[in-house]
């Protein structure tokens, strides 16, 4: 049956494009707080969400993947926000735990007209020395890694429109 719940579900899309409208910190510590109960393996929580909504912040971040990426004018889309899911790099559920939070941010962003896309490029670069500064500078923990970063912001542009392949087959 259709609800709110699942309409949510079906029509989230990835946004990539946002405006300059600020998200209520409210809202933001809300989305956060979606992600703190998310499933994680045996109940273990080993994540940490940094919430970042300084425009100076998120740029040196973006910064600091250009350049150890050669990414020339990378900047996340240009987020509102970001909330950065880390957990200790060797934790062997770490990925599945920060997915499901990630997840759940993207789902409750949508559900309060907040457009949201994952953003992959921190993963792995971490223990990078000048990427670590900037982690450093925002509070994670230096055994922690970035699983996940979810850009936030309020879409300036409707969804680009994309194809989900069927992939479901039931058996009775
Ligand atoms: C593990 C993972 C990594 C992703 N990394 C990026 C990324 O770095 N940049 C980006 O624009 N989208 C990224 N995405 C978003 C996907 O491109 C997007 O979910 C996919 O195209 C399906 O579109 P939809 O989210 O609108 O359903 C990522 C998604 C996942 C699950």
């Amino acid at each position: 049956m259709m609800n709110e719940v699942i309409k949510c579900l079906l029509e989230r899309r990835s946004i990539r494009a946002f405006s300059d409208k600020r998200i209520p910190l409210d809202d933001l510590k809300l989305i956060a707080e979606t992600a703190r109960m998310a499933p994680s393996a045996r109940n273990q929580q080993k994540w940490k969400f940094t919430v970042v909504r300084n425009a100076e912040l998120i740029g040196e971040l973006c910064s600091v993947i250009e350049k150890e990426l050669d990414r020339p004018d990378y900047d996340m889309y240009n987020p509102d926000a970001i909330i950065i899911a880390t957990a200790q790099t060797d934790y062997e559920f770490a990925k599945e735990d920060c997915a499901c939070a990630l997840e759940n941010i993207f789902l409750a962003a949508h559900s309060l007209g907040i457009g949201s896309v994952w953003i992959n490029q921190l993963r792995g670069i971490c223990d990078r020395e000048a990427v670590r500064q900037v982690l450093t500078k925002l509070n994670i923990p230096s055994d922690h890694s970035a699983f996940g970063v979810a850009a936030l912001g309020y879409p300036a542009q409707e969804h680009r429109s994309i194809s989900k392949l069927e992939c479901i087959e039931i058996i009775s």
